[in-house]
């Protein structure tokens, strides 16, 4: 029987997509739609400005949207994935746990707890028994766990691939897409026929998020990895598809062609939505590119090419589809990670 989910943060630019992933999954049924106040009351059709490639499913287009309270949630609904501005998030997520949900978030807040699993399945879903710990300290029987910030989720499985080389030093660039900031993030008038060399708070979440996304879990503590990561965050005129450059020092010697084999034969999982190969590394120096291949893998896989050999080490370009893989994808792989856990 398929678990019943809501989706908190519904009428979002992730919400959207969300919805467009977990409408047709067989596993999960949509019972629940939040937004804020002034969205709460309407058909989903009204309150939601629509603006993914395919057409609104007719029995979602006709639910009424709550407001984001764990008493406007039916009680049957077992999972709710949040797409909430980090802000309220922080506010409200923790209610919905205590109230016994499991909450599988994109929003920031939280994601550097130390009780709190920050999971890409492929790369450390052992992470996820974080759960235990976090429902002794804080007393809930629902659970909070997060997947990373898009520019994160790019540059990570790739840095994973070849962590058996010893991570030493990375550098990365990121060229990313404006869906990234949501609709209203930037204004036409900001970003065509220009880039702007900062996104706030970026840097720091790609430098803290990978250290624990690939630090080792014993059962009781996380500890990071001392990898250092040094991020440089651009906003490009692209609507979908963070672009990223990235240069790593390892401890042993790497070459391109180890590398790229590594990358390519990096195992993916068998849950419903896990691309059948996780990295493709294309050959030709000229991709991945946003336009071309952001739609690898359904969106959900991580393209890679340009590998050489430089003065600073290893350097390749990744990219991936960031509200698919970097943000709604994400979040439903790790509700199918619970499942499969048996955390529902
Ligand atoms: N866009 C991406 O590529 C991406 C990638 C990774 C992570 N994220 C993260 O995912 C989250 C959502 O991003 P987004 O781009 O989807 O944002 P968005 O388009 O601005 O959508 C925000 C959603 O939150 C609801 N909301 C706003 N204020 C609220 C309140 N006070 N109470 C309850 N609900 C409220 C909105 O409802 P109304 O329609 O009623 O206002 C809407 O459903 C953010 O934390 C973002 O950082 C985004």
């Amino acid at each position: 029987m398929a678990v019943r989910v809501g989706v908190l943060g519904a009428t979002g630019a992730v919400g959207q997509r969300l919805i467009q992933h977990l409408e047709p999954h067989p596993d999960f049924d949509i019972a629940a739609l939040t937004a804020s106040d002034s969205s709460a009351g309407k058909t989903y059709r009204q309150a939601a400005k629509w603006r993914v490639d395919s057409p609104i499913p007719n029995d979602i287009g006709e639910m009424t949207v709550t407001a984001t309270e764990p008493g406007e949630v039916p009680d049957d609904v077992d999972l709710l994935f949040s797409s909430l501005p980090s802000s309220i998030g922080a506010e409200v997520e923790p209610d919905f746990c205590e109230a016994g949900y499991v909450v599988s978030s994109n929003s920031s807040n939280s994601r550097m707890a130390d009780d709190v699993p920050l999971v890409i399945p492929e790369i450390n879903a052992e992470h996820l028994d974080l759960i235990e710990v976090q429902r002794d300290e804080r007393g809930w029987d629902g659970a909070l766990v997060k997947n990373p910030n898009c520019s994160t989720i790019t540059f990570v499985p790739t840095l994973a691939a070849i962590a058996e080389y010893g991570l030493e030093k990375v550098h990365v660039s990121t060229l990313q897409a404006v869906s990234g900031a949501g609709y209203d993030g930037v204004s036409s008038m900001e970003i065509i026929d220009n880039a702007i060399p900062y996104i706030g708070s970026e840097e720091d979440k790609l430098e803290t998020e990978s250290r624990k996304l690939l630090g080792e879990f014993d059962g009781a503590e996380l500890s990071h990895n001392e990898m250092s990561v040094s991020a440089s965050c651009n906003r490009i005129p692209t609507i979908d598809g963070h672009l990223e450059n990235v240069w790593v020092e390892t401890e042993d010697e790497l070459t391109p062609a180890d590398a790229a084999e590594a990358m390519r034969s990096f195992p993916s999982l068998d849950l419903r939505s896990s691309p059948e190969q996780l990295i493709h590394v294309f050959g030709e120096p000229d991709r991945p590119q946003p336009r071309m291949d952001r739609t690898v893998g359904g969106g959900m896989a991580i393209a890679a090419g340009g590998l050489q050999e430089t003065p600073f080490g290893l350097q390749y370009n990744c990219l991936a589809h960031n509200t698919i893989r970097g943000a709604a994808g994400a979040s439903m792989l790790n509700g199918e990670l619970l499942l499969e856990n048996g955390y529902l």
